[in-house]
């Protein structure tokens, strides 16, 4: 009988505010729920590499894709109880914890990502920013998906009144889900990694998401129609609980942030030039029914979604959506 002895060596997490020792090699668990061939995927990878290099292998990124280790909708709750130290879900998730963060998803809020990187930059966007912090969340940047796009197997969209009576798959966010409700849609909250199967069974009809997305989980397979439509903005804020941010040496800290810094950048391009292969790719293979919405008709799309933006004023108040960049003079 041979016995293997296997010597691991064991992850650090501090303990209470425990600050972690140079000695010891830090640990950060990654985990997200889309694939590795995704923006976001892309770049937590890229992270990964770079922190390990700059770091001499003293902090260590290990990151799980394709929800993995934690899926929708048990990730935040992981991080919160420090099972795993980085995540970056959808804003859209977020909105179950800090509403105010919803002035994201309202129909035709940005016309592009610079936009939405301003917006998050100015006074209003620090203080959803500030918010997070009652969760324990502490925020190190934003990362783009893109515009989202509406795809589905019943008929081509091309008013909003074509969206009538259609079940669409949308993320937990209740101004995703008044956008749908207000057009005679039925909105259903589904995670990420169950959306394929969902579609496949007829649970849902159709969907909204960006490019990358929908052809990194293969969803256009399922569709018949497809709307470029850039109605919504996806990105995602890059979290960490606030008892491990502390925890870590300054030196770690600015490591970080620093290189954060650069790939955010990289990731901000990355996506752009993601999406617009995809959406060549998709043009080319003859496999979906491709509208394209005019500027005109999205003026339209637009005035018909000003509902949701009185729900969301009722709801969590003007001031984030006075300071939207369409609202400014
Ligand atoms: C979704 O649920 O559609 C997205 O949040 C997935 C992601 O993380 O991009």
């Amino acid at each position: 009988i041979t016995i293997l002895l296997v010597s691991c060596q064991e992850d650090v997490y501090p303990t209470d505010n425990e600050q972690l020792s140079h000695e010891e090699q830090i640990v950060i668990r990654f985990s997200h729920v889309v694939g590795e061939n995704t923006p976001k995927g892309m770049a937590a990878v890229k992270f990964a590499e770079l922190i390990k290099e700059r770091s001499n292998g003293h902090v260590e990124i290990q990151v799980f894709p394709n929800g993995v280790l934690y899926k929708d909708g048990e990730e935040m709750n992981a991080l919160l109880r420090g099972d795993i130290q980085m995540i970056a879900p959808a804003i859209s998730k977020i909105t179950t914890l800090v509403p105010e963060w919803s002035v994201m998803d309202l129909p035709y809020a940005f016309k592009n990502a610079d936009e939405v990187h301003t917006y998050v930059n100015s006074d209003v966007g620090q203080s959803l920013m500030t918010k997070l912090n009652a969760h324990n969340l502490f925020s190190m940047g934003v990362w783009d998906s893109g515009f989202k796009q509406l795809s589905n197997s019943i008929r081509p969209i091309e008013t909003v009144q074509d969206l009538n009576g259609l079940r669409m798959r949308i993320m937990p966010s209740d101004v995703l889900s008044e956008q749908f409700s207000i057009v005679g849609a039925y909105p259903k909250r589904i995670d990420f990694n169950t959306v394929f199967h969902q579609l496949q069974r007829g649970n849902v009809d159709g969907q909204e998401n960006t490019l990358t997305n929908i052809t990194s989980k293969n969803l256009h397979s399922l569709q018949d129609y497809l709307t470029i439509s850039n109605h919504g903005y996806l990105g995602y804020l890059l979290l960490m609980n606030h008892e491990f941010w502390n925890s870590l040496p300054e030196d770690v800290q600015i490591l970080l942030i620093e290189t954060l810094k650069e790939v955010q950048e990289w990731e901000w391009q990355l996506a752009e030039n993601l999406t617009a292969e995809r959406l060549e790719e998709m043009e080319a293979c003859d496999c979906i029914n491709i509208y394209n919405l005019s500027d005109e008709e999205k003026e339209e799309w637009e005035s018909a979604f000003e509902p949701v933006y009185r729900y969301y004023a009722e709801n969590y108040g003007k001031k984030y959506i006075q300071a939207l960049p369409k609202n400014q003079s």
